[in-house]
């Protein structure tokens, strides 16, 4: 067995006596790099928060943050990561090493009190702070710049949407990223996003019974799982890591396939767009870049930047939650899913995907490979969100609509929901009432009623089943007066 390793702010560090599962995190500390902090090891709070060499969008490589606790180290095997304690570059023998110039503003703006979760914050700032397109995002009159959550730099305070300060406040933070300037020349972190990130390795990591594998092919992928059908399939691990570190979970075989070039396409065609199932919801957002508006609306409200630097589409459906963000507005979007395993390819509209809770069509030994989105998009689309924070949450009910409008009357309509049955579902009854009627109020009072009975839900420590409905009768009439807002503006 290769052993595997990662390199460290410039070192290589290897990985052994740890366990499959020890996260990234753990790796970091048990090695001194104590910089790296836990605060809730469910990726809630950044304290965690490093960077890692992934590729870019827009350069050979972007310096992404991601949560180390949910990570396990042998994912990063062969792969790049900077912490907190990299960004300062060393001075002369006997001098201080000078900070990082997001450190800088951090220390001189007075963004850090008791400093716990100080290096994940600069972890994350540093990540927005090397995004290749930022400056070109930055106001022309930042005098006159109403937007409160970009900077005259251009930074966007979403990039800080995973770190919690519990102690500073957030003005200071705040203040600190939107001072910032431009990374310099000579800057080493800048210069190496020129050049191609490391390829990701084929590892297979086992210890005391327990294994941590990457195929390095599909075809590898699918012969592991047909022969250990009892494998975990991770790709970005935001939703495993949080039940290894919470629930204690240990699985015999983790099978990651997050880089499989296959689940990493995205192809757009004059009928569909075909989303790899691996690509993270990042990459996806960036590339995507608004041409889905829906999909646009989503992203910034599934989890924080930090989470969506990992989680991917393949996952939030992989895992089959009746509460994933993506399945509403997949179902309204008449999205179908692409799964390969050892017998090829078939493909299976998502209303048809979910049988249960948390159960699916997806047979033993079969991937998700990708995401068909039919076109063209129907113009009329929303998605509202009901959870107690406006970020970072799990959705108590979710409603996404696609509609199609024309001179006055409503010619189709799709519309999913999340949080109010087992599994996500689509709002029949209530498309039917909507379709063929004109696009009024007394139309979309009428089928509000019937939204409001949709679906089975039920009290949890979320929300009451009869809050839940009575989210669902609301978000009718808010599309609505989000759509006579519109046309009347
Ligand atoms: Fe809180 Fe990782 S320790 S997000
Ligand atoms: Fe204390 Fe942020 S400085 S938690």
């Amino acid at each position: 067995m290769v052993t595997p390793w990662i390199t460290v702010n410039g070192k290589e560090i290897p990985i052994s006596q740890d366990a499959p599962h020890t996260s990234v995190l753990d790796f970091l500390r048990e090695r001194g790099l104590t910089g790296t902090k836990e605060g809730c090891a469910e990726g809630e709070c950044g304290a965690c928060s490093v960077l890692v060499a992934r590729p870019g969008v827009n350069k050979p490589t972007d310096w992404v943050a991601v949560n180390a606790c949910l990570l396990p180290a042998a994912a990063l095997d062969g792969q790049e990561v900077v912490t907190s304690e990299g960004l300062a570059t060393a001075g002369a023998p006997g001098t201080p090493p000078t900070l990082h110039p997001v450190q800088e503003e951090m220390a001189v703006r007075g963004g850090s009190q008791c400093g716990y979760c100080t290096p994940g914050f600069v972890c994350s700032m540093a990540a927005e702070y090397y995004r290749p397109d930022r400056c070109a995002h930055a106001p022309a009159d930042p005098a006159g710049s109403t937007d409160p959550e970009h900077g005259p730099n251009g930074f966007d305070l979403h990039a800080l949407s995973g770190n919690l300060c519990r102690c500073t406040g957030y003005r200071p933070i705040r203040d600190a990223a939107f001072a910032v300037g431009a990374p310099t020349g000579e800057d080493p972190l800048a210069q190496r996003r020129e050049q191609s990130p490391p390829e990701p390795v084929a590892t297979a990591y086992t210890r005391d019974d327990s294994a941590f594998l990457r195929p390095g092919t599909l075809a590898e992928a699918l012969q592991v799982l047909g022969e250990r059908p009892e494998a975990v399939v991770v790709a970005g691990s935001t939703d495993w890591g949080v039940e290894v570190n919470i629930r204690s979970r240990r699985a015999r075989c983790v099978v990651a396939v997050d880089r499989l070039p296959e689940l990493r396409e995205l192809h757009v065609a004059s009928d569909r767009i075909e989303i790899g199932a691996a690509l993270t919801l990042t990459e996806i957002e960036r590339r995507l870049d608004g041409s889905v508006p829906l999909l646009a609306e989503l992203f910034p409200q599934f989890a924080s930047r930090l989470v969506r630097n990992s989680a991917t589409l393949g996952g939030n459906l992989g895992t089959g939650s009746p509460i994933g963000d993506s399945p509403p507005v997949l179902l309204a979007l008449e999205a179908s899913v692409v799964l390969t395993g050892a017998d090829g390819e078939r493909e299976v509209p998502l209303a048809e995907y979910f049988t249960g809770y948390r159960q699916s069509v997806r047979r033993p030994g079969e991937l998700i490979r990708a995401v068909r989105i039919p076109l063209p998009l129907s113009p009329v689309t929303a998605f509202h969100k009901i959870a107690k924070r406006r970020f970072d949450d799990i959705s108590s009910v979710a409603v996404a609509f696609a509609l199609d409008i024309e001179d006055g009357i409503v010619r189709k309509a799709r519309i999913g929901l999340g949080g109010v049955a087992a599994t996500p579902i689509r709002a029949l009854a209530t498309e039917a009432a909507l379709e063929g009627e004109p696009w009024t109020a007394q139309t979309v009072e009428a089928a509000a009623r019937t939204l409001r009975a949709q679906g089975t839900p039920m009290d949890d420590h979320r929300a009451s089943a009869e809050y839940r409905s009575a989210m669902l009768g609301q978000s009718l009439p808010k599309l609505y007066a989000q759509t006579t807002e519109a046309v009347s503006s």
